[in-house]
């Protein structure tokens, strides 16, 4: 028969549980009291599941146009999130939002106020391309603002940028209209968390009101100011 040999701690332990007359096992393993941050890994397992639930929607138009799911693109670690719309022909076709013309305007939008592409996170409220690149349904909207949510959750940024008024009204509805909301810093509770979140132009509307341009460097130059008011480092 081999005998265990009892440490301190067991000894200790034991007579704890004796005296108080317990039955149960102590460990010696810390007991972490305090929520730790999610790691990469955490994060990365969370986004992996998130893309295959929406990659198994069911009945949906968009999925059954889309030749394949755009989820998102960027640092997963960002602390700051761009919401678009939907996929258009180019990111259907590589499978990441804002690759085309809009994308290649929201980088040099990006690059104005010193922040790299690569350096944020960007998705759509839809994630397959609509048929006829035709802005997505309510009904679309609201399906897939669940998914949306869920995403914000998980990134769990300290900016998010909703850009156009597909992205505005999947987290704030239909009823406010963007040019009136755009330009003002608000504030949006996703699982018991608050999000700061900026409305802006989407590029793809800049690119067809170029007189709108001017607003949207209203916009960006708040966003530059918040970034360096809360410390951010871009
Ligand atoms: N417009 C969007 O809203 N998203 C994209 O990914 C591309 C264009």
């Amino acid at each position: 028969m081999t005998k265990k040999i009892l440490n301190q701690n067991d000894i200790i332990n034991t007579e704890i549980l004796n005296s108080y007359d317990l039955d149960g096992i102590f460990s010696n393993n810390p007991i972490n009291r305090l929520k730790s941050e999610p790691t990469v890994e955490d994060k990365t397992l969370k986004l992996k599941k998130l893309k295959e639930k929406i990659q198994s929607i069911d009945d949906c138009k968009l999925k059954e146009n889309g030749s394949k799911i755009v989820f998102a693109d960027g640092n997963i670690e960002s602390p700051i999130m761009i919401v678009g719309e939907g996929p258009g022909q180019k990111e259907d076709e590589q499978g990441k939002p804002f690759v085309g013309d809009a994308g290649i305007l929201l980088n040099k939008m990006l690059n104005a106020i010193n922040i790299k592409r690569k350096d944020i996170y960007i998705t759509n409220v839809v994630n397959f391309r609509p048929p006829n690149n035709r802005k997505p349904e309510p009904i679309e909207i609201t399906r897939y603002s669940s998914f949306l949510r869920e995403h914000i959750a998980v990134i769990d940024p300290k900016i998010l940028i909703l850009m156009g008024s597909t992205a505005m009204e999947s987290l704030f509805g239909s009823k406010i209209k963007i040019s009136k909301e755009r330009g003002n810093w608000k504030e949006i509770i996703i699982n018991n968390k608050t999000y700061l979140v900026m409305i802006t132009f989407h590029p793809a509307y800049l690119l067809r009101q170029a007189d709108q341009k001017k607003y949207s460097w209203l916009d960006l130059k708040k966003i530059r100011a918040k970034i360096d008011e809360i410390g951010l480092n871009f």
